[in-house]
């Protein structure tokens, strides 16, 4: 095998999932680029970005996934999902409607990959405290009943994002 062979089998599909403008493609271009768009636009479509990351010494490549959280802008689901053995499931600790939306995108995940994907329920815009209206208690609480890993990340200041997708990748692997 060329070094490139090889490293394919260390090639994981994760993706991202969670309501329109939660932040899972500032999470993305924060991991993959170390960037942050104040005013970025909605995802039309889908995109993915590949980054390698060295976990325990070994080269892995995530092959990350993005798509629309509004129904509207989104590509066919089946294909989004197919394959994925990592999940991020987002919501915005700063608006309440993010986090009820949880159980409906976890029942998306669910019906479209297999059962064993590693899941982390994350509660991004850590940054906004001063107007939190979902408490780090209750997303741990919703992370423990449904057997997910659960972490806060800010992508606009960088904290935890690395963690988030790390934590996902180190458990497939
Ligand atoms: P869709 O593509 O529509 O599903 O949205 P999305 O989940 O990809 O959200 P996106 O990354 O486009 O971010 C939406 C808005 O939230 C943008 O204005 C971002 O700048 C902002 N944002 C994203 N992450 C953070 C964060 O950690 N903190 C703060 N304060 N703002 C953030
Ligand atoms: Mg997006």
């Amino acid at each position: 095998y060329s070094e490139d062979e090889k490293s394919e089998d260390y090639l994981f599909k994760i993706v991202l999932i969670g309501d329109s403008a939660v932040g899972k493609s500032n999470l993305l271009a924060r991991f993959a680029r170390d960037e942050f768009y104040p005013n970025s636009k909605s995802t039309i479509g889908v995109e993915f970005q590949t980054q390698k990351m060295d976990i325990n010494g070994k080269e892995i490549k995530a092959q990350i996934w993005d798509t629309a959280g509004q129904e509207r802008f989104r590509a066919v689901t089946s294909a989004y999902y197919r394959g994925a053995v990592g999940a991020l499931l987002v919501y915005d600790i700063s608006r309440r409607q993010t986090f009820h939306s949880i159980g409906r995108w976890l029942n998306e995940l669910h019906t479209h990959s297999d059962m064993n994907v590693v899941t982390i329920l994350v509660g991004n815009k850590s940054d906004l405290k001063d107007i939190r209206e979902v408490s780090t208690a209750e997303g741990k609480a919703l992370a423990e009943a449904q057997g997910l890993f659960f972490m806060e990340t800010s992508a606009l200041d960088s904290s935890n994002v690395a963690a988030a997708f790390e934590t996902v990748v180190k458990e497939i692997y």
